[in-house]
Order: structure tokens, then C-alpha cells, then sequence
């Protein structure tokens, strides 16, 4: 019998635990009308078992569970969770309820209908919005009282096998056209005194709040009482903490009955505010990163805010989410060629709970296709990852034209870690291709013992000490200086000792986390021993043992 999945530390890290084992999420989100039939259920999830994936983002649509005010239907989360069980998959339910990417277009016909007993949102003209306001009690009850019966099904038939592992609610909650809404009852509470609840817990997180948090409150005086303009002053900025105020207490009463039902790990997602876009023109106020404190203090129910990733700088965007009060988790990111280095990066460099590339039913299942390689190489490195989470132990890779290097440092040792196209005889860094997105992890096991795994990465390993010693070579594939162009310049050598690769072998790694060789990579695999390299097709896990000499 399994129990149900909760969150637990270890040293740094949060980790997911799933069927009494801490759990990566190698997922996948279903486009947003992928999971509205039963058909589709039954097509796509052998699909998703064949692409390697152990857990898959579904929605769970209100105006289908709710067609009828009262009257609940059940079907298709029925199906999900089945079709799941006969795919060997966890379920991530999305509760696509008052908001879905802001708008309320998942709510039920009958609840958009009636829009005065759920009033909108409205812009400061006046204009009445196709977003149900967050400061109506009766549009929360409505929308609970949904949710809720949603928790009360998985509870009633989900208790013992524990195939739903985490529920997100809503989906990327935010204020569009303004920053945000001024109804009648919005504008009354913007222009009353903060509430003391949030002033408090700002108070008593100070040291540690956001920078842009505290340079907010800061610029007026850490002000501790007063109206919202008073304390933070008369921007759109402003407007886009109280707005967030608003919507982190209402999502605080779902997770609340969530807890109440069935405790399992609350999240909720963000569509970046990217591209120099101001709060009203990016969906503001949602679970950003900037509005972290205030999401933590109005909804504590809720275990982590998580981003969904469309643009350029997927690592920038992610270290924005990796926080010392935030797990990161990426529920959403673009499904690109790169995504299975992406996956690697995220675990190795932050701890992640778990990565998923959106409307995943349209990826490849071919066995060579690179997400379908790197959730295999990563389901079995899941008991060595999740052993050293939290340790400081492992970094992530991640490579592209722009960011060909990164030098890291682990004991004694500088480690050089390279784009594979980076290697001085390939010609593919000198003819104009494109260079795709690569990444891996390195993970320390021991003094002078690594693993090294991923796609399309090369790593040297230096003495600290001897990268004092300068030394400038041009060396052919031979690993000799290039004939007439004899650049070499060496000088007087310090006689500090140096490293040197010792065995490095391909390996698979078992379910109880111990090796088993495939095969010695030595010779020209390993440039006769200078350095460790995995090449740009393929996915695998090395076993590295270093040595040193004099
Ligand atoms: C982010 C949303 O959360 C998803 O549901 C989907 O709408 C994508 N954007 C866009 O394709």
C-alpha cells in the first residue's frame, strides 16, 4: 500500500516524496484540450509511457466537472487516473476553475451567466472583464465548492494507490489590461489600511524578503500602517501588490479545503512577466517571482510557486525560482529540441522536484528522440540524484552558441566544462551549424570519483594549483602541436601535483542505485585521456575516477 505524497527536506533541498521514495517528476503537460475525451485519454497516454515519462500534467476542466450549478461529473478524471494506473504514470491535476492564463473561460456557462451574483474583474475605465473578480465571495464559493468536490473524488478513490501526487490550482492566475481590478469592492480595500496580516509577516521576514520587495517597502519608509499607496507608494507597482494580496488569499482557501480533504503538495504556475513588459501588459499580480513574499504570506498552504518557461534564458528565468522559500518546479516549459538537457540541468544545478515540457502528446516516442533518451538516462539516475540533493554535491550544464563554457570547482579541482562543438578538430563549430542546446550534470560521489551525464558536453579537470601555471597549446587530434604552427609556450613548471582520468566508464545504473558497466570509454573516446566527453546524439551516464601523480 502506498502513502501519499508529501515533501520532505533534505539539507537544501525539498524533495518529493512518492510511494515512500523520494520521486523526480519526468513530465509532461498535456495540451489544454487534450484531455477534454475519453478517446484522447486512451490514444495519448501509452504515448507518454513509451516517451519515458513517470508523471503527466492533465486538466481538470470545471465547466466539464460542473456543466450543471450543483451537479458534478466525474468522467474524464476517472479516465485520467485510470488510463495512468494502466500506464505506470503519476497524475498532476491542473484545476483549470476561475482562472486559466487570467481569463475565466474555464468557468461553467451557467457561472458566466450570471454575472451579477460572480461579478468581473474591471479595468480603471470601467470596463468589464472576462475575468471573474477575486474580491467576490460569491465567485470563490462557487469555485471552491467545485474544487473541493474534485479533492473528495481523488481522496474516494485515490487513498490507497496515491496516483495523483500534486494538484496545481487554478492556472496562471493574473490581471490583464490594468494592473489591477477596480470594482466597486476592490477599490474599497485599495483605499483602506494594508492589512495588518501582511504588514506582520513581511515584518518578520524582512531579512530575507525578495530585493525588489524590500527596496519597494524601503523607498516609503517601511511603513507599518497606513493605505496601500501610503506604504508603497502611487504606482502600477503597487497595484500589482495589492492585486496579488487578493488572489494569494483566495487560492489560501482552496488549498486550505485541499488540506482538508486530501493533504498532497499544492503548487501553483506563472507566465513570466518577460520582454520589459509593465504589471497589466504581462499577467500581473500572478505567482511571480518579484511578488514571492506576498504570495507566501497570503496563500502559506500553498508549497511552491512555479514558472512556466516560453523565452529565451530558460536558466535565468529558472534561478529567478530556485529560492531559499521556493522548490523549483517547472510545470510548464517549451517543448524544444533541447528539452532533455534542459531536464538535466534543472536537477543537477537546482535540486528540482520535476520538469515538463508542455503539450507533450506532440513530442516524438521514437527511441532516439532526445527528451525520450534523457528521461531514460534520468529515471535511472533518480536514486543516485535524490541521495546527494541538498548537498551542494552536483551542477547542471547547459550549453548553447551564446554559453559554449562554464568552469566550476569541486575539493582541489578546476573543472572546465564545455559545448562539445567546443572541441578545437569539430568541424561543426567552424561551418556555420547551428549549435543545439546541450547539458548535462556532474555529480561529486567521492573525492576524485564523478558522475558525468547528459548529451553533447565535454569536461577537463585541473589542479587548482596548476592553473596558476600558464600554459598556451594548439593541439591536433593527435595530441600533438599542429606541424609548423608549433605555438606551444611552456613555462618552468611549479611541481604541484596534477590529475589525471582514470577509468571512465559508460554505465546503467540499477533501481537500488548501484552501477553496472557497459563499457570502457578510453583512447580516442577520451582524447587518450585528457578529457571526459559524451556526444551531441546521445544521452549517458559516465562513472569518472580521477587520480593524481607528480
Ligand atoms: C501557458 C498556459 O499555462 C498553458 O495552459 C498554455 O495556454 C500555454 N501557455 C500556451 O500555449
Amino acid at each position: 500500500m502506498s502513502v501519499k505524497p508529501f515533501l520532505q527536506e533534505q539539507e537544501t533541498a525539498t524533495q518529493l516524496i512518492v510511494d515512500n521514495r523520494p520521486f523526480l517528476v519526468l513530465g509532461g503537460e498535456l495540451g489544454n484540450s487534450s484531455a477534454a475525451s475519453i478517446e484522447d485519454i486512451e490514444r495519448i497516454f501509452p504515448k507518454l509511457q513509451r516517451m519515458g515519462l513517470n508523471t503527466v500534467l492533465v486538466p481538470a476542466y470545471w465547466d466539464l466537472i460542473e456543466p450543471v450549478e450543483g451537479k458534478f461529473d466525474f468522467t474524464l478524471i476517472d479516465k485520467a487516473i485510470r488510463q495512468a494506473r494502466e500506464n505506470d504514470l503519476k497524475v498532476v491535476f491542473l484545476w483549470f476553475g476561475a482562472w486559466k492564463n487570467s481569463m475565466s473561460c474555464y468557468a461553467p456557462l451557467w457561472f458566466k451567466k450570471d454575472y451579477k451574483k460572480y461579478p468581473r474583474a474591471y479595468t480603471k475605465a470601467g470596463k468589464p472583464l472576462e475575468i471573474a473578480s477575486s474580491f467576490s465571495e460569491n465567485v470563490l464559493q462557487a469555485d471552491n465548492r467545485a474544487f473541493s468536490q474534485l479533492m473528495e473524488h481523488i481522496a474516494s478513490i485515490d487513498k490507497t494507490e496515491g496516483t495523483v501526487i500534486m494538484m496545481q490550482i487554478e492556472n496562471e492566475i493574473g490581471m490583464l489590461e490594468d494592473a489591477r481590478d477596480y470594482s466597486k469592492e476592490a477599490n474599497a480595500l485599495f483605499n483602506s489600511d494594508v492589512s495588518s496580516a501582511l504588514i506582520n509577516c513581511l515584518t518578520k521576514n524582512k531579512k530575507t524578503l525578495h530585493p525588489k520587495m524590500l527596496e519597494k517597502w524601503g523607498n516609503h519608509g517601511f511603513k507599518t500602517t497606513g493605505t496601500w499607496q501610503e506604504i508603497f507608494g502611487d504606482d502600477i507597482y503597487t497595484d500589482e501588490i495589492f492585486m496579488a494580496w487578493s488572489y494569494s488569499q483566495y487560492v489560501e482557501r482552496l488549498a486550505q479545503s485541499a488540506r482538508a480533504i486530501h493533504n498532497i503538495p499544492l503548487f501553483v504556475n506563472a507566465a513570466m512577466n518577460s520582454r520589459g513588459r509593465k504589471p497589466g501588459e504581462y499577467p500581473s499580480a500572478g505567482p511571480l517571482a518579484h511578488l514571492i513574499d506576498v504570495w507566501r504570506c497570503g496563500a502559506p498552504s500553498i508549497d511552491f510557486l512555479s514558472p512556466d518557461i516560453y523565452d529565451k534564458d530558460f536558466a535565468g528565468w529558472v534561478t529567478q525560482y530556485k529560492l531559499h522559500n521556493n522548490p523549483l518546479f517547472i510545470p510548464e516549459a517549451r517543448l524544444v529540441q533541447g528539452s532533455g538537457a534542459q531536464a538535466f540541468y534543472v536537477f543537477g544545478e537546482h535540486d528540482a522536484i520535476g520538469y515538463c515540457p508542455f503539450s507533450i502528446e506532440g513530442g516524438s516516442d521514437n527511441p532516439e528522440a532526445p527528451l525520450v533518451q534523457a528521461y531514460a538516462k534520468l529515471r535511472e539516475l533518480m536514486p543516485v540524484l535524490t541521495k546527494f540533493q541538498g548537498k551542494g554535491m552536483s551542477k547542471g550544464l547547459l550549453f548553447d552558441q551564446e554559453n559554449k563554457e562554464r568552469i566550476l570547482s569541486f575539493d582541489d579541482l578546476t573543472i572546465t566544462t564545455r559545448h562539445f562543438f567546443s572541441l578545437p578538430w569539430d568541424p561543426r563549430a567552424t561551418d556555420g551549424s547551428v549549435w543545439p542546446e546541450t547539458g548535462g550534470l556532474i555529480l561529486r560521489l567521492a573525492k576524485d570519483e564523478y558522475i558525468i551525464a547528459g548529451s553533447g558536453i565535454v569536461v577537463e579537470f585541473k589542479k587548482n594549483e596548476e592553473n596558476k601555471i600558464s600554459e598556451v597549446k594548439e593541439l591536433g587530434e593527435d595530441g600533438f602541436a599542429s606541424a609548423g604552427g608549433n605555438t606551444q609556450k611552456q613555462t618552468a613548471w611549479q611541481g604541484s601535483a596534477r590529475v589525471g582520468i582514470g577509468p571512465v566508464d559508460e554505465i546503467t545504473i540499477n533501481e537500488d542505485g548501484t552501477f553496472s558497466y557497459v563499457r570502457r570509454l578510453n583512447g580516442d573516446q577520451t582524447h587518450q585521456g585528457r578529457h571526459v566527453r559524451i556526444g551531441v546524439d546521445e544521452f549517458s551516464i559516465l562513472h569518472v575516477r580521477l587520480y593524481e601523480y607528480r
